[in-house]
Parts: C-alpha cells; structure tokens; sequence
C-alpha cells in the first residue's frame, strides 16, 4: 500500500522509518512547510514529495498518517476524511477539546476510520496487564499507579503551546488507564508544584503534578508525572488487586536505582527517550494502521477514545488550579 505523511519532524520522520520498513507499505509520499524536512524524509526512505497536503491527497494514498503540528490536525484529518483515506493522526485530535469535539462531530456517520496515536496501547508489557485484568487474574483491582517521568524539561517554545502538563503528558496515563481497567474516570483531585525551570511557571504550568483518579467501581488510580527525572525516562504502570498484584515497566532498563543492601536490579542503561521506550509499540501501532487501512480491523484507537483521555486532563487541570475534586462530567462540553 501506499501512505502519505504529513509531518516530518521528530515524530513524523520517526513515524517514516518505522513505515519504510513494514511489509505492508510499498510507498512513501510526504509533505512538510517545512521543504527541508521533506526533503531529507524523501532522500533517507526514497519517499516521493508532495508540494503540499492537498497535492499529496491528490497523488493518490491508501492511507495518510498526520504527524505535523498538533493546530493542524483538525483540518489535516478532515482532508483526509473528505477524501476517503483512513487517517492515522498523532495524539493529540486538537489543541482545544473544543476543536476537538467540532472534528468529532464533522467525522460522526462517515465509514472512514480514524486512529488516533495513543501508542501505549501497543506496548507489550500495557497490553499484558489489561489482559490480565480481563482475565480476572488480580481479582477485585484496588489501586493503579501510573507515572510518566521525563528526563529533562522540553523547550519554553513547546511548554508554552503544550496547553500544560496534563493535557501534553498525563493524557498517556489517562488513556492507559481506561484502556487497562476498562474503566471510566468518575472523579480527579489534582496538585501540582514548579521548582525547576522558570519559564514553566512562567507559562503557568506545573513541573510536578500528582493526580488522584476514583474511578467508576472505586478503583483508586494514582498518576505522577514530572518534567524533572535525571535518572531517565520512567514510564511504568502498577496493579494490584486482591489476587494479585503486577507491573509494567519494571525491567531492567527501569530508571530506578535501588538502595537496598545487595540489591542489583535493574543493571540495563535506563531508558532515556520515549522512542527508545516504545520503538517495538510504535511499529506494532503503526502495523495496526496499516490493518486499519487494509480493512482487516476496526480502529484500535477512536476520536471518542482520545477526547475521553482528553476530558480527564481538563478535569485535572481545572482541579490543579482550584484545588478541588473535579468530575469530567462538568469540563464535558458538546
Ligand atoms: N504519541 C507520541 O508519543 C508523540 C510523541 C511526540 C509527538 N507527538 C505528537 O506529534 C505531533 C508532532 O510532534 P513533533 O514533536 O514531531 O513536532 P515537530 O515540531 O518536531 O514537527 C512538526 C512538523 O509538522 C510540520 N507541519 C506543521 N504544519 C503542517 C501541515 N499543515 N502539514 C504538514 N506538516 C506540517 C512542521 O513543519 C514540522 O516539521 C504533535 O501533535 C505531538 O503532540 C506524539
């Protein structure tokens, strides 16, 4: 088949490799503002250039993955709807749930899948442990503890348009919760502190954030999250039910360093990069896509499913900033 991408920057170029090397897709046609970008996608993967997203919908593609910007998904998307291309878009749908909940409404009744890019979905270790939830292995699940840690802070420029840390970050460990329990978010209480680099609080941003999820059978989840974790890039998920209790993440690349007496797990590098983290989950995200497009299986990740994940940061955000238990009920709009 043959995909066209829009977007090559640092996920989109990424997105191109992984794309050149799947059995699937015979060719490549990109497109970029930005020529140079274009340019060395096309030279690096002998993808052809398109000259703009109009054009490349025009050279004819079986299916389009959106990775530029995230203010030009919504229009990305709908071009490619209106086309009759399945279209595979970054997370997040849009920089407002307002806009988001607009594309929503201009794609309901439209047999063109849409998939949106939560990649945790196709990580081995995320996948694991939802099945052994389905499976009913942990018995009754009490508590859930999810944290996303980056190694450094990203630029001020990309803080400034981020629409905050638990729109940008903790929308991973929102989507991965539901998507592992099953369960909807009935309930957030959310904190959140700034000690690091000024310009986060300058844009009036959080570093460090902590969030309490009640979920909708009292299921008790726990998101941490910070731009500040030297060791690495820590992403892990722990369950613990009455049966039993699991973790995903805990290998030995963990940016974990323990302090116990004899203790010598984890020994690997630790995990530095979310590329590095989820290389094996964006290939297997991207391979579903190609599924996706060949009309094998249903999208793995909907405009509803994102805009869930979506409604929960607003509720976090908004109890960040009064310092009150929010319901995703009343952030809801549309
Ligand atoms: N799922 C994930 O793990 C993950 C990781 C990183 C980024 N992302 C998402 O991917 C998107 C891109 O992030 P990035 O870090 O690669 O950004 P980036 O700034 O490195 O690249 C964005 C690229 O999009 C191009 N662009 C802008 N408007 C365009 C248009 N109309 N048509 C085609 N190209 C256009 C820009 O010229 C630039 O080259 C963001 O929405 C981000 O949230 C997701």
């Amino acid at each position: 088949m043959r995909i066209g991408i829009l977007g090559l920057g640092r996920i989109g170029a990424f997105h191109a490799e992984t794309l050149s090397g799947l059995d699937a897709v015979e060719s490549l046609v990109v497109a970029d503002p930005f020529a140079d970008a274009a340019k060395a996608a096309a030279e690096r993967f002998g993808a052809e250039v398109a000259d703009s997203p109009e054009a490349l919908l025009a050279a004819g593609v079986d299916g389009l993955v959106v990775a530029a910007a995230t203010d030009a998904h919504p229009a990305l998307i709908l071009a490619g709807v209106e086309a009759g291309v399945p279209v595979f878009c970054e997370k997040p749908v849009a920089r407002t749930m307002s806009e988001g909940v607009e594309v929503l409404k201009a794609v309901q009744g439209s047999d063109v899948p849409i998939q949106i890019g939560y990649n945790r979905r196709f990580d081995a270790g995320f996948a694991a442990a939802r099945a052994a939830v389905q499976a009913g292995e942990l018995g009754t699940l009490h508590t859930v503890r999810c944290t996303t840690l980056d190694p450094a802070p990203p630029s001020a420029a990309y803080i400034a348009a981020s629409g905050g840390i638990f729109r940008d970050c903790s929308v991973h460990d929102f989507d991965i919760i539901r998507w592992v329990t099953g369960r909807e978010v009935a309930e957030v209480y959310a904190v959140g502190g700034n000690r690091g680099a000024d310009y986060i609080r300058a844009a009036g941003d959080a570093d460090t954030t902590g969030a309490i999820l009640t979920l909708d059978d009292g299921t008790i989840a726990v998101v941490s999250n910070s731009r500040h974790n030297k060791r690495g890039y820590d992403v892990r998920m722990e369950l613990h039910g009455f049966a039993d209790s699991i973790a995903v993440g805990l290998d030995d690349k963990l940016p974990l360093r323990s302090v116990e007496p004899g203790a010598s797990f984890p020994s690997g590098t630790p995990h530095d990069f979310f590329m590095d983290r989820f290389t094996d989950a964006y290939r297997a995200e991207l391979t579903a896509f190609t599924e996706v497009v060949a009309g094998t299986r249903p999208s793995p990740c909907t405009v509803e499913d994102a805009l869930e994940a979506g409604w929960i940061a607003e509720a976090c955000t908004l109890s960040l900033h009064e310092h009150r238990p929010v319901t995703p009920a009343e952030v809801r709009q549309g």
